[in-house]
């Protein structure tokens, strides 16, 4: 697994390295003598620890790049939803496919479908989240697949209990397994990352309890099974989305009566830092397991919004610039919540801010008037560069 970090590009920095090195070198001596067994480990994790920590790889830009996209937006009918697949709607500008990000201190190996796969043997790869994290996970299966009809590749949704229940519009995920490397893929629909529980079970139209404090049941359910769990959330948490979908906050089982959580972001902020401390205190027990976090996905509404007529009408690639310099996430919350844990950021927002012109934007396969969608991104697209980071990572 390439996650080793190119220190060479560090140069102003060598010297201080070297001294800090010598020092290291120097105190392990001691510790040597002191007490061999002890010095072991601490070198074995020094060597554990010295790429993760120093490598971001949300620092560095987008160049352009022959070899993507990784598979045809006409193709991977199987898995890419129309809605999302740009190259069957009247759209006739398609730069935005022809980009990589680099890194600018990590190595990232390209990526190859096969390799991927061997990889991923006998492993199952979750995606938790919103419309976003749909996004991610079509995205990962094109790249699994490359786009290709594979009729081989098995639907295992029932494994999971996710069949469509009657009356509904789409079941509540998908699951799908590439039997030459039994590699599971999944997606689980859970906008808020937080318990939905109906208050009236046997009403349809009932209120549904969101137990902020408690991680989804089906997280909580299938975790023991999963290699590899990508959570996201971010943008059902506004008034109109609760409302909409009657979700009536609750804490400790019961209606919320915290007056600082009636603030929606603040119900986002304490559901996010659950899910993560929840997730942290199950690490220990599920060794294989390797978590991230995915930080929240721009959008580029222009003057307004859905309702109001925002746009995104820009074509031209890069208009705000391709690099990222910054340290810290622009996703405090998720930033936050990760720190000190074992949990891991994928931090996707400041790279995907600078790619306004890859949304879905006026074009639709069915044309709605006037709607722009500045939210969820073109396949192949931006959310195929979040799973090449992902990967780099697992
Ligand atoms: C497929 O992988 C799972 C673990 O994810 C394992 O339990 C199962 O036995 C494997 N199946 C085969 C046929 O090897
Ligand atoms: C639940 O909903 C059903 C059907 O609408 C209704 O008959 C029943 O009284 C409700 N139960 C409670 C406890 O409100
Ligand atoms: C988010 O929640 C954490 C944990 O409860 C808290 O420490 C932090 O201050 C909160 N951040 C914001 C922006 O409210
Ligand atoms: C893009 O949208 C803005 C705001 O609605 C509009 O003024 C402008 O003419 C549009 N540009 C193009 C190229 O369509």
């Amino acid at each position: 697994m390439m996650k080793g970090c190119n220190f060479n590009i560090l140069k102003g920095t060598h010297v201080s390295i070297a001294l800090l090195t010598l020092g290291f070198v120097t105190v392990m001596l001691w510790a040597w003598e002191k007490n061999p067994f002890l010095a072991t480990l601490l070198l074995a994790q020094q060597n554990f620890r010295l790429p993760s920590s120093d490598c971001n790889y949300a620092k560095g830009r987008w160049v352009a790049d022959s070899r993507r996209p990784f598979y045809s937006g006409f193709g991977c009918k199987q898995w890419l939803s129309g809605m999302w697949a740009c190259r069957l709607t009247q759209r006739t500008d398609f730069s935005f496919e022809g980009y990589r990000w680099q890194p600018k201190y990590c190595k990232m190996a390209e990526f190859e479908r096969f390799s991927f796969l061997r990889r991923m043997q006998d492993k199952t790869i979750a995606f938790i989240g919103d419309s976003l994290g749909r996004q991610q996970f079509q995205s990962m299966m094109c790249m699994a697949s490359g786009g290709e009809e594979s009729p081989e590749v098995e639907d295992v949704a029932r494994e999971y209990g996710l069949v469509k229940p009657r009356g509904a519009k789409r079941p509540d995920g998908w699951v799908y397994r590439f039997p030459n490397t039994n590699t599971t893929i999944l997606y689980y629909w859970s906008a808020s990352l937080s318990d939905l529980v109906p208050i009236n079970s046997t009403d349809r139209a009932s209120d549904v309890a969101m137990h902020l404090d408690r991680p989804p049941a089906f997280l909580r359910r299938f975790l023991h099974r999963f290699d590899v769990l990508v959570l996201n959330t971010g943008h059902h948490w506004n008034r109109g989305k609760l409302t909409a979908n009657r979700w009536v906050m609750h804490v400790n089982g019961k209606p919320n009566d915290n007056k600082e959580l009636e603030d929606v972001r603040n119900a986002k902020n304490f559901t996010v830092h659950n899910v993560v401390r929840w997730l942290d205190s199950q690490l220990p027990s599920h060794p294989r397991l390797k978590t991230f976090f995915r930080t929240i996905s721009p959008r580029h509404f222009h003057d307004g919004d859905w309702n109001t007529g925002g746009t995104c009408n820009n074509t031209v690639p890069l208009t705000g610039g391709s690099e990222v310099l910054q340290d810290e996430s622009i996703d405090r919350v998720v930033e936050s919540a990760v720190r000190g844990t074992k949990v891991k950021i994928l931090d996707i927002t400041a790279i995907s801010q600078l790619r306004d012109e890859a949304h879905m934007s006026g074009y639709s396969i069915r044309p709605t008037q006037g709607i722009n969608d500045c939210l969820h991104w073109c396949l192949p697209g931006v959310p195929d560069t979040w799973n090449e980071l992902l990967i780099a990572q697992i």
